[in-house]
């Protein structure tokens, strides 16, 4: 799954060459400790003429200066290799140092998650290198994919730099330190209290590597693949390479590429070269980069572009350089996809001319009881979920995401929202990046483009979310100026940004090139009040979207009673919440006073056609910001999907939706009621049927018609009697789709299922295992919490489970987790190297318990 010690052959000039750049993975074999106070005498501030030089790649304004003489940390003994860490924890990354828990950290809200991610951190690690590494003409990078937060990293005892924002990438140069032999990397982070308004995760939480190429080389971030004219018959593809010269030697360095089609499943080049780039040369000065530009025709292309309708095909270009007495000196790939992208006022978004329907959702980077660090699976386990439920579009909020999630969405022909912040200069919580503004803002976002803007999936860069300077002639400023540098570095992407506020005579809306509206599209709250009107008045060619709507609040399974009559209502009122528990009801009719249920945000989607469509708060739920219980929970309501990846009855009413042509019925509430009997009880159903007709215990309750704005149908008169309801959906008169719900006895057993069998032995892959509390008969028991523990034999080992349930306080790795609204999960892990079965039991006293075997290797 993950690349390691990655070596290129390449088939240049007729000779086999080996192309000198590797990329070898730093996961493994690192140690850590974590400090609740400073351990050492460091800060950002004393440190920071060091690090605001790593930002020289992305500034346009004077590059820093590193200062002469000896950088500070130096006397710090965790960055000599003679401190003695047989004491601190053995980790692996993605690690993410705060998962673990306990919940309850002191200081830590429960909007942060109540995990103990403030502090400081300190990873060691020795590596080897050769001294064909360090000779004269080589170079060495250090690639970290996203470190939570303050990096700062030394080498050799000396400190190299760093990059405070948490969520972005950076490169650092270690050719100057390094040596042959061992050589003793050494990473300091450091998380203050109150610097995020949700979980942030902790530590290096996502890939590391070591980058050894020649000092003349392909530039980090180094192509930019364009496509401005595209037609069935024809594309037009515009390349530009970055050349960086480290070297002092004298040569020319040529440069080829060739275009080959990309197979999805092995992200290899498959087949013969479609399209061959014209040979450029250049001379690239000591110490510079110099751009080639070359343009090229690829005849018959395969597009790419979101399912149902299109497909989601992707190109490689190999660029190879070379000099006449050393061969290839470097080979780059750079994945694209053929494309076009619109914007219309009123058709909304356009792919490849195409009308495409926004059906978007947001979601938080963390990957649920995993945390913040980065798992290729998970990540794909969530998008395999979400496009079930038809979501065609993804905003990464509120920040630069992990580099693999952008290969899965151009993988699975997901769209991408690309965002970058939650602040500008105006502060949410007093150590958010606000901080970091002045210095570091331009590189963030220049820097988070150029990483990105080869991806077909990226269809729009966010540049803010609900920023407070929103509606200020200071925000505009900062608007353009942001807008301006996704235009210096694409030049191919709208840009927008998540209005909760601003209105359309805000100087910052007259800048935005697409309008992006949290909430205020819908009407918030009981107000059914739409902007969308005004806005489209006033900009009639700008292209608006709900770029965060609904924030329904629910507990998967709990239903509460009585149910609002209306089709939308603010949690709090009666029988939408049950305040002793924390529980939220699952008629998914509720949320905050500023959001809407899911009906409401398309009947308005529905009112106002112009609107490119929406993106749902949230797609799954995340650690942090539990509303509505802020103080007292760890992990949030808003998820269509639960924090363990069960889905919530949400599921079915988006998916009855976006995928009309999937026979849906779908029926609620679960029907084990023992003290019910002889109450109202409503039942709804969500289908993507025109009719349907509910049986109570075999006698019709009558058949009812989807009616113009209206997206569930309701019995909301049902009297409670055990036995099994069943609903009968309808389409054009014929049946189509069916769901029944039946009382379920006393907890009898446990079902485990796993979502794969057959797991790769890398030491990432993972299997999901999901045990479902049954009566006798195999009825899943809706209500049942019981304690479950778990087990495992074999090459692999339990990570963590969960339940979805917001409120429960024990810790993610704990082998016993209760059963919530009758589910738990596991998450098991492949022991890198070992093949063999790994059995995973569950048991629960006074039940059967069950087990499901895993084949790793
Ligand atoms: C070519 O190889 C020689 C000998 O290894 C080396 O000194 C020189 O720097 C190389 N040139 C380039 C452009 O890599
Ligand atoms: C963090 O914020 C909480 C309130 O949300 C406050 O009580 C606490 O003092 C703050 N801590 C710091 C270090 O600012
Ligand atoms: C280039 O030359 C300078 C000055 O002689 C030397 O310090 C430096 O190490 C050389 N760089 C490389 C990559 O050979
Ligand atoms: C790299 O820079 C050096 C020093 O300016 C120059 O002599 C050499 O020609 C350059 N190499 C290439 C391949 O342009
Ligand atoms: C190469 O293309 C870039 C942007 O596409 C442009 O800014 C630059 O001027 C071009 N360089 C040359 C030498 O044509
Ligand atoms: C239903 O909506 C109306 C109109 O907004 C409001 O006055 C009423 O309180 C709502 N009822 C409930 C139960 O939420
Ligand atoms: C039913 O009511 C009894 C008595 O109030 C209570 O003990 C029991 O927990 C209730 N059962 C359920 C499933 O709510
Ligand atoms: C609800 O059902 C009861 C009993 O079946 C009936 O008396 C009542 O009129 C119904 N109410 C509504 C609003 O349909
Ligand atoms: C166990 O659960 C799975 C997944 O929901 C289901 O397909 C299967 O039928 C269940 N097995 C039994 C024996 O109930």
């Amino acid at each position: 799954m993950l690349l390691f010690g990655l070596l290129f052959v390449a088939v240049f000039g007729g000779a086999v060459a080996e192309s000198p750049r590797e990329r070898t993975s730093l996961n493994a074999g690192w140690r850590f400790s974590r400090f609740t106070s400073n351990p050492d005498s460091l800060s950002y501030a004393a440190l920071k003429q060091w690090i605001l030089p790593s930002s020289n790649d992305f500034i346009t304004r004077e590059k820093y200066q590193r200062p002469s003489g000896t950088p500070p940390g130096s006397d710090v003994e965790y960055v000599q290799s003679s401190f003695d860490d047989s004491e601190w924890d053995p980790v692996n990354l993605p690690h993410d140092w705060a998962i673990k828990g306990p919940f309850g950290a002191p200081g830590v809200s429960g909007s942060e998650g109540k995990l103990p991610y403030n502090g400081v951190g300190w990873y060691r690690k020795t590596i080897a290198l050769e001294s064909e590494d360090v000779k004269s003409g080589k170079q060495l990078y250090l690639d970290i994919d996203g470190a939570m937060s303050y990096a700062s990293v030394w080498l050799n005892g000396i400190l190299v730099g760093g990059w405070p924002y948490g969520y972005n990438s950076f490169r650092l140069d270690l050719t100057p330190y390094a040596k042959s032999g061992k050589n003793f990397l050494a990473i300091r982070l450091e998380n203050a209290p109150n610097s995020s308004r949700w979980y942030p995760g902790a530590g290096l939480y996502r890939n590391v590597w070591l980058i050894k190429s020649n000092a003349i080389h392909i530039a980090q971030y180094g192509t930019k693949v364009t496509t401005p004219s595209v037609s069935a018959e024809q594309a037009t593809v515009d390349l530009n390479v970055i050349v960086e010269n480290n070297s002092n030697s004298s040569k020319k360095v040529d440069l080829i590429t060739e275009i080959y089609e990309l197979d999805a499943a092995t992200g290899k080049a498959v087949g013969s070269t479609k399209a061959r780039f014209d040979s450029l040369s250049i001379s690239v000065a000591g110490g510079t980069k110099q751009v080639l530009n070359s343009t090229v025709a690829l005849t018959n292309p395969k597009l790419w572009g979101p399912p149902p309708t299109q497909t989601p095909n992707q190109y490689v270009a190999i660029s190879t350089l070379s000099t006449g007495a050393n061969g290839t000196v470097d080979q780059y790939e750079t994945r694209f996809g053929v494309r076009t992208i619109g914007y219309d006022g009123t058709k909304g978004l356009l792919v490849n001319g195409e009308p495409v329907y926004v059906q978007g959702v947001c979601n938080h980077h963390d990957l649920g009881s995993l945390g913040a660090a980065f798992n290729v699976r998970a990540a794909e386990r969530q998008l395999e979920m979400l496009l079930e439920m038809g979501t065609n579009a993804l905003r990464t909020s509120h920040n630069m995401p992990a580099p693999e999630l952008l290969d899965l969405a151009d993988r699975y022909g997901i769209m991408v929202m690309g965002e970058t912040f939650d602040t500008w200069k105006t502060q949410k919580v007093v150590n958010d990046y606000h901080l970091l503004w002045d210095e570091w803002h331009e590189a963030d976002m220049r820097s988070y483009v150029r990483r990105e803007r080869n991806h077909p999936s990226i269809i729009a860069w966010s540049i803010g979310n609900e920023m407070p300077d929103q509606s200020s002639a200071a925000g505009a400023t900062i608007g353009k100026e942001l807008q301006d540098i996704a235009r210096q570095e694409d030049g191919t992407r709208q840009s927008t940004a998540g209005l909760n506020n601003a209105g359309p005579t805000t100087e910052l809306a007259k800048v935005l090139e697409i309008i992006g509206l949290n909430y205020q599209g819908e009407g918030k709250g009981n107000s059914w009040t739409s902007t969308y009107p005004t806005w489209h008045n006033a900009f009639p060619n700008k292209m608006i979207w709900g770029s965060e709507t609904a924030s329904t609040v629910s507990s998967r399974g709990t239903y509460l009673f009585p149910v609002t009559p209306n089709k939308t209502a603010i949690v709090g009122g009666a029988g939408s919440e049950d305040n002793a528990k924390q529980y939220v009801s699952s008629y998914e009719l509720y949320h905050p006073s500023w959001a809407a249920s899911p009906d409401k945000v398309f009947e308005q989607q529905d009112n106002f056609p112009y609107v490119a469509g929406e993106f749902v708060w949230t797609g799954w739920d995340y650690i942090g910001e539990p509303t509505p219980y802020d103080t007292q929970s760890r992990s949030s309501y808003f998820g269509i999907i639960d924090l363990a990846g069960f889905k919530k009855d949400r599921f079915w009413l988006y998916q009855a939706r976006w995928r009309p042509e999937v026979p849906v019925a779908h029926l609620l509430p679960h029907w084990t009621w023992p003290n019910r009997t002889g109450q109202v009880t409503p039942v709804h159903v969500f289908t993507s049927g025109d009719e349907a007709e509910l049986f109570i215990n075999g006698k019709s309750a009558g058949r009812k018609k989807t009616e113009k704005s209206s997206y569930r149908l309701r019995w909301d008169n049902v009297t409670y009697t055990p036995g099994e309801i069943i609903v009968v959906a309808y389409k054009n008169g014929e049946k189509w789709a069916e769901d029944a719900r039946k009382t379920a006895g006393s907890a009898a057993k446990l079902n485990v299922t796993a979502d794969r069998t057959t797991i790769s032995n890398d030491g990432y892959d993972l299997s999901f295992i999901t045990i479902a509390v049954q009566d006798e008969d195999g009825e899943v028991v809706p209500e049942a919490s019981n304690s479950i523990s778990f087990s495992v034999s074999g090459p692999g080992e339990i990570v963590s489970t969960d339940n979805g349930d917001p409120t429960d306080m024990v810790a993610f790795p704990s082998t016993t987790r209760k059963a919530f609204s009758g589910l738990a999960l596991a998450i098991v892990r492949s022991k890198p190297g070992s093949s063999g079965s790994i059995k995973v039991s569950a048991s629960s006293n006074g039940l059967t318990g069950g087990e499901v075997t895993v084949q790793a290797g």
